[in-house]
């Protein structure tokens, strides 16, 4: 069956292959596995809630309306951190495609988290569709101003956390000469390294990366992920290291940042703002690929 609705997940599987799966969670509309031909793609810590208690821990949370804390905006400073798709139960619209197997999941301030809903009273439609192809997991999202009168502002952001093998080996290819914002240092500054190597804690936002670069995760000199960006500028990477990990309740095992790099596609660094009426696509796409080192 290519698609498969319980309770709480939907489970897709390839047609011309019952070994390539991709599960998503109502809660958060969170992709938390994707196996291609029986192997996962998406680190999901061992600790993860999978129960709505709390965001998932690993594959791929949304962050919308708002990245980060925000401290100046008069509404969004009022969410947590990532604001509230991530803790919302997302309503399963059904199936659009069956091969590739496709699906949607919606979410609207009807039936969002309530709390953060009072918080941001803003009018919205948001629709996630999720396609499993053969060789690819495509994430598109679609946000609408429902409002006739008032602007949504908001930040979007893929939350994806890939599965590695050694951190230490790895290296994310194709950001660099591009400006970053070092959320550690609190600096900005331009990536002149030729490729980024993990030896620390590090919380980069690269901002504008031109849509034809393809992001690589390269290990040993293999790319084991590729990344396809629509309509994202910005580009987090992330590896929380050692005592980051052991602040995190939900972060298992405690090693597991060796065997993980989150890579984010989103519009993060200014605000998307939408005219009452108007909507907005972005997609990531992630696949496997030969090498590429591109031209900067
Ligand atoms: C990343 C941020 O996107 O998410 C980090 O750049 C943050 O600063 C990380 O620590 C995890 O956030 P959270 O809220 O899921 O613990």
């Amino acid at each position: 069956m290519p698609i498969e609705e319980t309770e709480t997940e939907i489970i897709l599987t390839h047609p011309n292959n019952s070994s390539t799966k991709a599960r998503i969670l109502k809660y958060g509309a969170t992709v938390f596995s994707w196996e291609l031909k029986g192997e996962e793609q998406l680190w999901l810590s061992t600790a993860a809630k999978l129960d709505g208690s709390k965001p998932v821990r690993g594959g791929i949370p949304l962050v919308f309306p708002v990245f980060g804390k925000n401290h100046d905006d008069e509404h969004l400073s009022k969410l947590p951190q990532h604001g509230l798709a991530r803790n919302s139960v997302w309503e399963f619209l059904g199936q659009v495609k069956s091969n590739p197997p496709t699906i949607q999941l919606g979410l609207g301030p009807e039936f969002a988290n309530e709390e953060l809903t009072n918080l941001w009273p803003f009018e919205y439609s948001l629709v996630l569709s999720v396609e499993l192809g053969d060789e690819y997991l495509k994430t598109e999202i679609e946000v609408l101003n429902t409002s006739t009168t008032q602007n949504l502002k908001f930040n979007w952001l893929f939350h994806t956390y890939l599965k590695i093998d050694d951190i230490e080996d790895t290296l994310v290819s194709n950001l660099s000469s591009t400006k970053l914002y070092d959320q550690l240092l609190k600096e900005s500054y331009i990536d002149r390294q030729p490729v980024i190597s993990v030896h620390e804690e590090l919380d980069r936002i690269y901002q504008n990366v031109d849509e034809d670069r393809i992001i690589q995760v390269i290990d040993k000199g293999y790319p084991i992920h590729t990344l396809k960006r629509h309509n994202l500028p910005d580009t987090v990477v992330w590896n929380p290291w050692v005592e980051k990990s052991k602040g995190m309740a939900d972060f298992e095992p405690k090693d597991g940042f060796k065997n993980m790099v989150c890579v984010e596609p989103g519009h993060v660094h200014d605000f998307v703002v939408l005219a009452p009426g108007e909507n907005w696509v972005a997609s990531q796409i992630l696949y496997k690929d030969e090498l590429k080192f591109q031209k900067v």
